[in-house]
């Protein structure tokens, strides 16, 4: 008889994956029910799939859209964290397109990053309002949960997909890309990768008490970083191969994380 050693019998908590650019649907959900969920904060970018993936629970929300059309600074990520957290997201995978800026973060691969600088601006970025008078000031030293990514990490090595575990992740404005003093002057400041949505989603699910991590996609080596321009169809080549070994370490994640769900 198999036996598990205890400390993977514990219940897999209700999980929630953010797709972005490149995973706007998972077409390896099987769809239970399809939720346009209404917030105090507006609408999310689109509904929630509620499903099951590799036999677990799973609710899934295309950061962008469906189809993709919100750029990263009027995406509303209040009302998408409020969402999933009403269809009863107990913990958050996110998954992002981002830039490398360092040379171990080269496109197609994916990283973990473990830290955060966020120079975005202007976005709704908390759920504590003056209005409603109650502040409140999360700790947020460790943005990402660790616990949630050493697990995706695990998973990621147990089936040898290459991924750079760290990281940290300089959230910028978007929709332009960054100039190429600009990921000078980030690289100085101590980012590995550049994206335009991990802030203030992060933050907000902190503030959600939601365990929060990010799986970034390498889509592209960062301004300046490599001779010629930026191309889109350079970019959606790299996320191509980047999401393909995403669903797979997701399906490993949900696969190995043994659901003792009632
Ligand atoms: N910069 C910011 N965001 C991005 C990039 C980039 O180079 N590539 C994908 N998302």
């Amino acid at each position: 008889m198999l036996t598990l050693p205890i400390n993977t019998l514990q219940k897999m908590k209700t999980t929630a994956i953010i797709g972005g650019s490149g995973l706007t649907q998972m077409t390896s959900i099987k769809i239970i029910e399809q939720k346009q969920f209404q917030t105090p904060y507006g609408s999310p970018s689109s509904a929630c799939t509620i499903g099951e993936f590799c036999g677990q629970k799973v609710i899934f929300l295309a950061r962008h859209g469906d189809p993709h059309k919100i750029a990263p600074h009027k995406i509303n990520y209040r009302a998408n964290l409020w969402a999933l957290k009403q269809a009863g997201a107990e913990q958050i995978i996110a998954v992002a397109a981002v830039g490398g800026i360092t040379s171990e973060m080269y496109p197609a691969r994916i990283a973990i990053p473990e830290q955060i600088i966020d120079y975005s601006y202007g976005r709704e970025h908390t759920y504590f309002a003056e209005e409603t008078g109650a502040v409140d000031h999360i700790d947020f030293s460790f943005p990402y949960d660790e616990n949630l990514r050493q697990q995706i990490i695990l998973s990621a090595q147990s089936l040898e997909i290459n991924i750079q575990a760290g990281g940290v992740y300089g959230c910028t404005q978007g929709p332009r890309l960054e100039t190429a003093v600009e990921i000078t002057r980030m690289q100085r400041d101590g980012c590995h990768l550049v994206g335009m949505t991990g802030m203030p989603e992060a933050a907000l699910a902190r503030e959600l008490q939601m365990p929060y991590v990010c799986c970034a996609v390498i889509a592209n080596w960062a301004a300046g970083k490599s001779a010629g321009e930026i191309s889109m169809p350079e970019i959606l080549k790299n996320l191509g191969q980047g999401m393909i070994d995403t669903e797979q370490l997701l399906q490993r994640y949900f696969l190995t994380h043994t659901s003792l769900q009632d």
